[in-house]
């Protein structure tokens, strides 16, 4: 089943084609819009990505931090992209030099807000905050309580307004710390959590009264970077474990379950029901298969859509497929996050590509019956990570619009895509054009104004 990979004398595959950095920070407006924008829709749209400066990076993940803005008012549109200026960008760091400065990230990961703080993030380091403009301000410590590296996946509580996150660190122990700020962005508890091995964690999942960390084996080996070797690799032999901790001062008090070895960059959602906590993530076998270096190994290399069920009564956990449309980049409604969500989005990604290629389709899942819609915008388009944004006062969990940057190879045509979600397979509501292609990258957030 593997697809055969690329020659070691071709570009990696980071730096072709729409992977490829755009090197130039523009501000254009107002945008070329096919249908029309709808006029409720006031806010940012952003999105951060891998760009490197140089235009040369050893590794996807070692880009500069580049942010993309489409600002959405009165029905138009304008874009704005900005690197994150941090010591990796001023200093022109790579991975080995950047590594043992908490303030040199990449910051190219996510950018979220939290109580008024717009927040770039990578795991291995700080977040940076940036203003509206998206200029940089500076690395937000919270206030010095910040000892190490912050995920770029935190959750923010929709119940309690907390931002809740982890970090994990590979060189020495405390491998995984806990973290959680209140809703004024105050850091109010910080617990270090005993691991067996450090591992790459980059994400997690939350519920109303309890966090699961997942100890999956892409395991660091100092010894083999050491022999030069690569750092992380897939370990089955180490075992996988979910473990289960209440959200509020446990103390580092984590009930760990093993589950079959595996690897999740993203959970979906996840909630308690009775005495069980149900988990949807996009699961994928192997993670690192094709060497770090290369990260894609091929069709057990890709996500599809599992759910883990943990009962805290039997101490047990069931774990079902639910689809096999290869899929990652989920997304639900935000004020849903850790409570009973039904509709998933996720972008679809290309099981035959010879190198990670997201894919022609979105998806829409049912998460109660497993059931996908399946919006399909043709071979040429390569769409990304579709957020949710819901109708003021909306009373349907799905009335509202997704928003997904699409990228047609064929007219190498970057657009803004927003559909109608309860329309979902019908025609988009609008495609707004961009002024210039916006390379593949990771995650992003609306903005409201
Ligand atoms: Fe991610």
């Amino acid at each position: 089943m593997n697809a055969p990979l690329k020659s070691p004398a071709a570009a990696p595959w980071h730096l072709q084609g729409n992977w490829a950095p755009v090197l130039d920070e523009i501000d254009v407006g107002p945008l070329v819009v096919r249908g029309h924008i709808p006029p409720q829709l006031h806010g940012d749209y952003v999105r951060a990505g891998m760009n490197p400066r140089s235009g040369q990076s050893q590794h996807w993940f070692a880009g500069n931090g580049m942010l993309h803005s489409v600002q959405l008012n009165d029905g138009q549109a304008r874009y704005r992209n900005r690197f994150v200026r941090t010591p990796y960008y001023e200093g022109d760091m790579n991975m080995m030099s950047g590594m043992f400065d908490p303030a040199a990230s990449p910051a190219n990961t996510n950018i979220i807000r939290h109580a008024g703080r717009w927040l770039a993030l990578e795991e291995a380091h700080w977040p940076w905050e940036v203003d509206r403009d998206l200029n940089t301000l500076g690395a937000h410590d919270f206030g010095g309580r910040l000892g190490g590296s912050m995920t770029a996946h935190p959750r923010v509580c929709p119940v309690t307004g907390e931002l809740l996150f982890f970090g994990y660190q590979l060189a020495k122990p405390p491998f995984l710390t806990y973290y959680r700020a209140d809703s004024a962005g105050n850091l109010v508890e910080a617990q270090a959590i005993e691991l067996p091995n450090p591992v790459m964690m980059h994400d997690w999942n939350v519920t109303r009264n309890h966090v699961v960390f997942m100890d999956l084996p892409v395991v660091f080996d100092l010894k083999a970077a050491m022999r030069g070797e690569p750092p992380l690799a897939f370990r089955p032999e180490a075992g996988a474990r979910l473990g289960v901790m209440k959200r509020n001062d446990a103390g580092g008090q984590v009930r760990w379950f093993e589950i079959d070895p595996c690897y999740v960059f993203h959970p979906v959602n996840a909630y308690e029901q009775g005495d069980t906590l149900v988990l949807h993530v996009c699961r994928q076998d192997q993670a690192m298969a094709g060497g770090f270096e290369e990260i894609y190994g091929g069709d057990r290399t890709l996500g599809r859509l599992w759910r883990w069920t943990i009962d805290l009564a039997a101490g047990t956990v069931r774990e079902d497929q639910i689809d096999d449309a290869a899929a990652d980049f989920p997304r639900i409604h935000d004020d849903l996050v850790g409570l009973p969500a039904r509709w998933a989005y996720m972008a679809s990604l290309n099981a035959q590509a010879p190198s990670l290629t997201l894919g022609q389709r979105l998806y829409k899942y049912d998460l109660a019956t497993g059931a996908r819609l399946t919006r399909d915008f043709g071979p040429n388009s390569h769409l990304g990570e579709p957020i949710f944004i819901p109708r003021d006062g909306a009373s349907d969990e799905d009335d509202g619009w997704i928003l997904a940057l699409s990228h047609d190879e064929s007219q190498d045509q970057s657009a803004l895509v927003i559909l109608n979600a309860q329309d979902f397979t019908g025609e988009p509501e609008a495609e707004i054009l961009m002024p210039r292609r916006i390379p593949y990258g990771a995650h992003g957030n609306w903005m409201p104004r």
